[in-house]
């Protein structure tokens, strides 16, 4: 089988498409010819393997996989023993942060891993592209006690995360305004946005409102700056540790401080998160934002672009 690999933690044009064994299987394991997968900032971490933090998961000295990928969607061809969840046959879609070498052309998946059956309805770019971003933003959101018409300021509406969260917050009736840049303010209004920034244009952390988060899927702000969009007991959530690993130190600090406070949630079950996923994307209540298609063997291209910090929600893999 053809597989994206690299040895040691590298810059995209270092990552070599190879030939190798397709993977056997262990007795809990399904085989899984992938059709579609991603490159997110996840990946672009397992591959440089900074921020240094992610190596705790990936690797210390060298990536503990040479293949590197975090999601798929595809079809079972094989199952070990054990496995009683899946047949042959059945198309599938699953994730995992740490690393699953899932940009090849084969993946071996424990059935303990989160994968779940595809929805018919979505198409295997739209399943793989319905993982990571939505993870992150489930995990972030959970951390918020929203009601209906609480309201929740969005920076990065168009980054993975910021794009589900705001699908997320609109199922749950809350008021969202976005920051975006211009070609895509129109794209945020329909998706039921009630204000868009252009970000470009006008610095959201002037905007004359107060919320009840303030939700940073880009990591571009901080919790000094973003003080006075909070209402008195309002939450700040970034996806970036922020300035000296200063978000979840405040985070950690947060129980002390009366009214505004920062929380750094750990998204740690994603079993979880893909049954919270799965269901929105059964009510149609959740459709990802895809940004551009590569075919597999361009792969290094694909994580160039994505490195920028420009990509438009997902960016897909395609494979024969
Ligand atoms: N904490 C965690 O566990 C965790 C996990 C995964 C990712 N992350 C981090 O979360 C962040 C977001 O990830 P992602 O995958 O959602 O990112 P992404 O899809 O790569 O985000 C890029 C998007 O953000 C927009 N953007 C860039 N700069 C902006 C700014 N200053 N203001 C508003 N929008 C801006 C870009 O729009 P334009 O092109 O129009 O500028 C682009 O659409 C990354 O920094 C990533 O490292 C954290």
């Amino acid at each position: 089988m053809r597989a994206a690999v690299r040895y040691s933690y590298c810059s995209p044009d270092k990552l070599e498409v190879r030939e190798l064994p397709i993977p056997s299987i262990r007795t809990n394991e399904v085989l899984v010819k992938v059709k579609a997968s991603t490159v997110s900032q996840s990946d672009c971490g397992v591959l440089t393997g900074k921020p240094y933090a992610i190596r705790l998961f990936s690797g210390l000295l060298k990536p503990s996989s040479p293949i590197t990928g975090t999601d798929f969607s595809g079809i079972v061809v094989a199952r070990g023993a054990d496995v009683k969840e899946y047949q042959i046959g059945d198309m599938v879609y699953g994730f995992f942060d740490e690393g699953l070498s899932t940009h090849a052309e084969y993946v071996a998946v424990p059935v303990s891993k989160a994968m779940l059956k595809k929805p018919d309805h979505i198409t295997f770019e739209q399943a793989a592209a319905s993982l990571e971003g939505a993870h992150y933003a489930y995990y972030f959101l959970d951390k918020l006690s929203l009601n209906a018409g609480d309201s929740v300021l969005v920076n990065g509406g168009t980054g993975a995360i910021g794009n589900a969260a705001i699908q997320f917050l609109k199922h749950k009736d809350i008021r969202v305004v976005a920051t975006c840049e211009e070609p895509y303010i129109d794209y945020l209004y329909k998706m039921g946005v009630d204000y868009v920034i252009d970000y470009t244009r006008q610095d959201f952390t002037q905007f004359d409102e107060q919320f009840d988060a303030v939700f940073d899927a880009v990591g571009k702000s901080s919790f000094g700056k973003c003080k006075r969009l909070l209402k008195p007991v309002g939450v700040y959530i970034s996806s970036e540790l922020g300035p000296y690993w200063q978000n979840p130190l405040l985070a950690l600090a947060a129980p002390f401080m009366p009214g505004k406070k920062v929380k750094f949630p750990l998204p740690l079950s994603i079993n979880r998160s893909l049954e919270f996923i799965h269901e929105r994307i059964i009510e149609g209540a959740f459709t990802p934002l895809i940004d551009r298609y590569y075919l597999f063997d361009d792969i290094s291209e694909a994580f160039s672009y994505v490195q920028t910090g420009q990509k438009k929600g997902n960016v897909i893999l395609r494979f024969n």
